[in-house]
């Protein structure tokens, strides 16, 4: 039993051990946790924060791919990238709502991403040089994504487990097209080739870094799993990806850049070569290619959005007056 009508997002709960303990029990039992249900601060900021970021990279994510709606190859393509750059700011409004339920704002949330104090994923911060990079962002980044989610379909956090739901579907329309789009350059002229085989090259290390750092430097992950937040390690699920992926871009003749790539009979995966981390690291700091542009767009678009939010306070505040006499 856990003490009823204490909520623990409010910060007055005392976390005392028969408190922790009963929510554990909770977990472990495989409850869902909903908003109004008493929590530790801890899972209730862990969540914020997981949450708001994956918000912020459906969000920004949506600009590298935008930049090639006008000069996609034909219609259908334009159509279909169209349709999935929308979707990803639908995932992003969905992951917002669910950051709410746990009493953090909108607003502060974008705040924390203008100033840095929230990240984005790493992978938005490289550029989108060719039409070869729209369909390998669709098959590694959303791919990874798929990776990342479909455990996420089962976190503990009710609003953000269902909200996975359908982003994963629609993720996994993502990662068909751009395979699609990568299976037509491959079969196509020399050119066509050599531009699918360059962007698998560009984008195939940053893919693995989606995963973020090895188990072994990886600070949240404990606590984490332990909350049933995350099901999988890093390294888990980056084990996962490249045992799917590499005989994907087989089938298609193109090469995953890694000499070190080898089938590991006894373990049933593919050993791979030493991830770099400090490029990792380095994007994450800030010193990506992309990193300043992504957030002056995100700024423009909340500078050039100010005039809504002033619209809607003024509308509210309009009617509260009326609200209130109608009581
Ligand atoms: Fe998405
Ligand atoms: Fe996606």
């Amino acid at each position: 039993m856990y003490a009823q009508g204490l909520i623990g997002a409010d910060g007055k709960t005392e976390e005392t051990d028969a408190f922790l303990a009963a929510f554990q029990a909770r977990i472990d039992a495989e409850e869902k946790i909903e908003p109004n249900d008493p929590m530790p601060e801890g899972y209730r900021r862990t969540l914020v924060r997981q949450i708001g970021q994956h918000a912020h990279s459906e969000i920004v994510g949506m600009l590298p791919e935008g930049n090639w709606v006008t000069r996609a190859p034909s219609l259908r393509r334009k159509v279909a990238l169209l349709a999935k750059v929308q979707d990803e700011g639908g995932h992003g409004l969905y992951l917002y709502a669910a950051a709410e339920t746990l009493g953090v704002s909108r607003e502060e949330m974008t705040e924390q991403l203008l100033d840095g104090r929230a990240k984005y994923s790493s992978i938005f911060n490289y550029p989108t040089q060719t039409w070869a990079d729209i369909g390998a962002i669709g098959w590694l980044v959303d791919g990874a994504a798929i990776m990342n989610q479909i455990p996420l379909c089962r976190c503990s956090y009710g609003p953000y487990a269902r909200a996975m739901i359908r982003v994963c579907k629609e993720e996994s329309f993502h990662q068909r097209q751009g395979y699609e789009i990568m299976m037509t350059l491959a079969q196509g002229t020399e050119d066509q080739r050599e531009m699918a085989q360059d962007a698998l090259n560009r984008w195939w290390w940053p893919s693995l870094m989606m995963f973020g750092p090895s188990d072994k430097d990886s600070v949240n992950s404990d606590q984490s799993m332990k909350w049933k937040i995350k099901r999988f390690t890093n390294d888990e699920l980056r084990q996962k990806f490249i045992d799917a992926t590499v005989p994907q871009a087989e089938k298609i003749g193109l090469t995953v850049p890694d000499p070190d790539l080898t089938w590991n009979e006894a373990k049933g995966g593919y050993d791979h070569g030493p991830i770099d981390w400090s490029e990792f690291k380095r994007v994450l700091k800030g010193e990506g290619p992309m990193n300043r542009d992504r957030i002056r767009a995100r700024q423009k678009a909340w500078d050039d959005g100010a005039w809504v939010r002033e619209a809607a306070r003024a509308h509210a505040a309009k009617r509260q007056p009326a609200a209130l006499a109608a009581e």
